[in-house]
């Protein structure tokens, strides 16, 4: 059952009713300040980190779901209602949320009276913009009034929602005209406030809960707006919130905008004070003069859509599955930049005081968004490779705003370092700016310890090498790309966290993933050593994939699939041997992403076995059987029910790691068919079903032992972005920068029978013509009209056009 359509035309996905099976969110802001939005209007805002700088307050896993944030009610005569349904749930006579890029349109109509509120971040603003449009559309004048309303955290949103004790003792605001301000400890030492204005005289205002609900009352039946009388309220602690009523009268037929506008200011630390007392509103009124009028807000959308197009324009492809061009030309890609700024911070399943930047999450992410914003994927790498230590491990997270690595988590996730060879052959792959490493970054942002960023990706490499086990495989540590398998972290009291309670010496465990891993990354940095000079280096590292290969083969193979590891005792982990989890899916996928077992047909064997055992119709669970029991020696992964999560739930982030490998063994057509069955926009007839937003990936779809099974969970932010974008941009449809040049070596499948990519890259561009004829092993390729050999397209020189004709 679907719940609204794609309008492709506009880039918008656009919802038809507000009881979609989940609050459909968006995000709006490209730079410093970023909102999250619900199609009903819920979410919150927040200033550069979601936890020390929030200008909301939204509540979590509240009943009913996704009530605050932002509202408007409307008083016509003795009827109130609120346009965006939430939080009154009036019936209306229409009902449509748009959202589109950095864009949300939610409208609502009621007896006459239609009400379109258009939200945006403008660029180089730090502040969300609302113009609301009211338009008569019956025969009557009408006189409204119009109430805003939104709810100021106080700034910490760790505090703000368990430091009652002085909480409720600090709220401050001041108003001056049509505008608000929120003060919060303003006096001490915070120099910014939050600002909320309209551009258009008030005929009263509220800054106090309270006073404005009432104290028993929801949000549904505010006081203020069932009396209709504003009562000028100033809040003194407690809860403050930022209220203008609106006298709007407006004839029949015609309409009436007013811009609103929420924003955080920041004041030199020199220059708080207007008089004694008074916060200095300068900036403020400059920021509301640029959005005085509706021509303004329209100036700022062109703006932000020119934005838009221009990123978008990095990879075009046009074919004839509408889905597939959608999901490739618009949502996968902005999926992928809404993952650059929030990594895993602020979503509507991560609460944006919990978790900084990963490590591994942002060098992976890095791998979807690298080819539309290369310079800032460029200082993304120097701030991540700056969290290493000098022994070639990572913190594995930092923190945002200090972008320093997070002491309470530390290091010892074995994977870590080698993400960052693949984030960074990425970007060199993308840009050809070899410069960077030789790059002087520091460790442990330590400015006296410094070496080049080459430097820090021999440490990561050799990392791994000084780090095997008993089987020459590379020791896990608290855990590899899976969280959740915790193989020297014996949790048996339930006050401890599973990942960082590491109580055995863990020189035993290994882990096959890693292994892989380390094979896949060895090709890149052994390249990247060679345009260095550093031959030896290269040799040498080609030497070490070579002997990984072979213990992978030794003692990675179970027979019909790649082990996933070793734990504590020796034991097998994901072995037809074990009870449950026989066989899990990060091991095919990388090992043969990696190219091991290509050769003596064990890829296949493992890619087959995936299918017969992994893949429902959902997408690929991540292990079977799922673990029915706890078990102390593999941690977290069997602490969730079966189905869920890492125990067998569908972890989008892998299945395109098997994608990748079915096209690496040449079967892109099973490639394919795993894209089509986690990709959201094929999803959308199921939505009942699947219920988060059927344009952007969650990250788990609850596998076949769930009791819920199809249902996903934990939209937007997920590493499934960047690999499910590389996996069908890439390899599927083949199109895939490299250092010496642009690979154009489609696998899909006869179901895509033809299609055509227009590819910027290093400022040329590339005019794809592919029919996929599927006559010859390898593509052939003509260019410029010669016939080339191989599937390698030389660069051209920037501002140069090149057009390849394809046929595979
Ligand atoms: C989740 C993992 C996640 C980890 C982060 C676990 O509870 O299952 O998906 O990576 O927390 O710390
Ligand atoms: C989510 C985490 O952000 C990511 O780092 C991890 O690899 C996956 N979960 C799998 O556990």
């Amino acid at each position: 059952m679907r719940f609204g359509h794609f309008d492709d035309e506009a880039r918008e996905y656009v919802i038809a009713t507000p009881r979609t099976p989940y609050p459909w969110i968006n995000y709006l802001g490209t730079e410093e300040f970023f909102s999250l939005i619900s199609h009903t209007g819920g979410g919150y805002c927040f200033y550069r980190d979601a936890r020390f700088r929030r200008l909301l307050r939204y509540r979590y896993n509240n009943s009913p779901t996704d009530v605050g944030g932002r509202a408007f009610y409307i008083r016509d005569g003795d009827d109130v209602w609120s346009p965006a349904w939430m939080p009154i749930k009036p019936k209306l006579d229409s009902f449509e949320c748009r959202h589109g890029l950095g864009t949300t349109k939610i409208r609502g109509s009621r007896n006459g009276v239609t009400a379109e509120m258009f939200y945006l971040v403008p660029l180089g603003e730090t502040a969300e913009v609302c113009r609301l449009t009211l338009t008569n559309d019956s025969k009557t004048p009408k006189a409204l009034k119009v109430f805003s309303f939104v709810e100021f955290c106080l700034w910490n949103a760790w505090d703000d929602q368990t430091n009652f004790q002085r909480n409720f003792s600090t709220g401050e605001v001041e108003v001056e005209g049509s505008t608000i301000y929120h003060v919060t400890e303003y006096r001490e030492r915070r120099n910014h406030y939050a600002v909320f204005g309209v551009n258009a005289p008030i005929a009263g205002f509220d800054t106090d809960r309270e006073t404005f609900i009432g104290l028993y009352n929801g949000l549904h039946e505010p006081e203020v707006v069932l009396t209709g009388s504003p009562r000028n309220s100033t809040a003194s602690g407690w809860a403050p919130i930022g209220s203008h009523c609106l006298e709007v009268s407006i004839a029949p037929g015609e309409g009436r905008d007013f811009v609103f506008v929420l924003g955080y200011v920041e004041n030199p630390v020199d220059d708080k004070w207007e008089k004694p007392g008074e916060v200095n509103k300068e900036p403020a009124r400059a920021l509301m003069s640029r959005f005085s009028d509706s021509a303004q807000v329209e100036a700022a959308v062109a703006k932000l859509r020119d934005y838009w197009s221009s990123l978008l324009g990095t990879y075009v492809l046009e074919s004839p599955d509408e889905r597939l061009n959608r999901m490739v030309n618009t949502w996968n890609p902005y999926q992928c930049m809404v993952t650059f700024n929030q990594s895993r911070s602020a979503s509507y399943f991560e609460s944006g005081i919990g978790r900084g930047m990963g490590f591994r999450d942002s060098n992976q992410d890095l791998l979807g968004f690298v080819h539309l914003i290369p310079e800032r994927a460029r200082q993304r790498i120097l701030d991540i490779a700056a969290t290493q230590f000098s022994d070639g491990s990572a913190y594995h997270q930092y923190q945002p705003l200090t972008k320093r690595g997070n002491h309470d988590i530390g290091s010892g996730f074995n994977d870590d370092p080698l993400w960052l060879i693949v984030g960074v052959a990425a970007y060199i792959k993308e840009t050809g700016d070899f410069e960077i490493l030789s790059e002087e970054v520091p460790f442990d942002n330590d400015e006296a310890n410094t070496a080049s960023l080459f430097e820090h990706l021999r440490r990561s490499f050799h990392f791994t090498l000084e780090n095997l086990g008993p089987h020459g495989l590379p020791l896990i540590g608290r855990a590899d790309w899976n969280d959740c398998l915790n193989l020297n972290c014996f949790s048996e009291t339930p006050d401890e966290p599973y990942q960082t309670t590491a109580n055995r010496e863990g020189r035993t465990a290994e882990s096959v993933f890693i292994a892989g891993q380390f094979v896949y990354t060895a090709s890149d940095y052994a390249a990247l050593a060679d345009h260095m000079g550093f031959t030896e280096e290269a040799t040498a590292a080609r030497e070490h994939a070579a002997s990984m290969k072979e213990a992978i083969l030794e003692h990675g193979w179970d027979g019909d699939w790649f082990l996933r590891a070793y734990d504590f005792f020796g034991h097998k982990v994901g072995s037809h041997e074990c009870e449950d989890g026989q066989i899990f899916i990060e091991p095919q996928g990388f090992c043969v992403m990696a190219g091991v077992g290509v050769e003596d047909g064990k890829a296949l064997r493992a890619l087959d076995s995936v299918a017969e055992r992994l893949a429902t119709p959902y997408g690929i669970v991540l292990n079977q059987p799922a673990y029915s029991g706890y078990h102390v020696e593999l941690g977290e992964i069997s602490s969730y029910p079966p189905g869920y999560k890492e125990n067998a739930g569908i972890f989008c982030h892998n299945n395109p790691w098997v994608m990748i490998a079915e096209t690496r063994v040449g079967r892109g057509d099973r490639a394919f068919d795993y894209y089509k069955r986690i990709a959201p926009a094929y999803l959308e007839e199921i939505s009942e079903i699947h219920r988060t937003e059927p344009y952007v990936y969650s990250q788990m779809v609850a596998g076949r032992d769930a009791v819920r099974e199809g249902e996903a969970k934990n939209s937007w932010l997920t590493g499934t972005a960047a690999w499910n974008y590389v996996a069908i941009a890439h390899h599927m449809l083949g199109v895939r920068p490299e250092l010496d040049g642009l690979r154009v070596s489609p696998r899909i499948g006869a179901e895509v029978p033809s299609f055509s990519v227009t590819r910027k890259c290093r400022g040329a561009v590339y005019r794809i013509r592919v029919v996929n004829s599927l006559a010859h092993d390898e593509p052939r390729l003509v260019v410029d009209g010669t016939a080339i050999e191989g599937t390698l397209v030389s660069y051209a020189a920037a501002g140069a056009t090149v057009d390849v004709e394809c046929e595979t």
